[in-house]
């Protein structure tokens, strides 16, 4: 076995509001191999996106460790976590968040030279990353321009630009039909090799569900009365 590029181990996770005490991850371990495919499963409210949100380190956890490529997340401070965040990680929404005023060639590119790619070679990766997303005559087509799929589409080349070895999607085809949905799947099955990538998938979708190499399912969400107040 490969060694993991994620690792969770005795991860906890709450949510407290007022006297309320929600369980999310409750002793949780969790590793992946690179280059996989990884599901998370679970009925709505059970933190999915929550636990997609801990391992992209957008939200704190209570106690455990999560190591993502070799990133003690319990340890980093906030510097160190921005660059974890443009470094390693790439994210994938259920709504696409492109930007109105710019083309889809200029949204994929401008998380590059955000990241101190020269503009030159933002620009070129961008086109290959709409090549391999099947958009490239679509390139200077701007969001309001684009199907719901194709903009979709784009929101993955865009997570694609700064090479991330983790890509996180919490539910990519949420808002799509059907026929766009199974684009989407099929696009999502090659990312890893064609993007030289680890794909962690939240998805609703049995469909969709079926491309995981494995699978992690929440059963969270579980309120308990705290020992304080009440
Ligand atoms: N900041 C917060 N403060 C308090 N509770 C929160 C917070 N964020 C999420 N929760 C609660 O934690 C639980 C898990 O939320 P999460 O969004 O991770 O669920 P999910 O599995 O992604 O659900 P869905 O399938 O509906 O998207 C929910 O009950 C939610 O209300
Ligand atoms: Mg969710």
């Amino acid at each position: 076995m490969n060694e993991p590029i994620i690792e969770c181990r005795d991860l906890i996770k709450t949510f407290s509001s007022g006297a309320e005490v929600l369980h999310i991850l409750d002793h949780a371990d969790f590793s992946l191999e690179k280059g996989k495919i990884c599901t998370i499963l679970g009925p709505s409210g059970s933190g999915k996106s929550t636990f997609l949100a801990i391992l992209g380190s957008l939200e704190r956890f209570d106690s455990g460790s999560v190591r993502v490529d070799g990133y003690e997340l319990q340890t980093l401070q906030e510097k160190s976590l921005s660059v974890f965040r443009r470094k390693v990680v790439g994210f994938v929404f259920q709504f696409h968040f492109l930007l109105g005023d710019f083309s889809a060639l200029e949204n994929v590119a401008l998380p590059g030279y955000m990241a101190g790619l020269p503009r030159a070679d933002a620009w070129k990766r961008a086109t290959q990353l709409l090549d391999l997303v099947g958009l490239r005559n679509r390139a200077h087509h701007y969001p309001s321009q684009l199907s719901g799929g194709e903009r979709q589409r784009v929101a993955i080349a865009r997570a694609l630009i700064n090479e991330p070895p983790i890509v996180l999607a919490d539910e990519p085809t949420g808002n799509l039909d059907a026929a766009s949905s199974e684009e989407l799947r099929s696009l999502l099955q090659r990312l890893p090799e064609a993007a030289k990538t680890t794909l962690v998938l939240v998805t609703h979708d049995s469909e969709l569900a079926t491309i995981g190499d494995t699978s992690f399912l929440l059963k969270g969400g579980i309120s308990n009365a705290s020992d304080k107040g009440s």
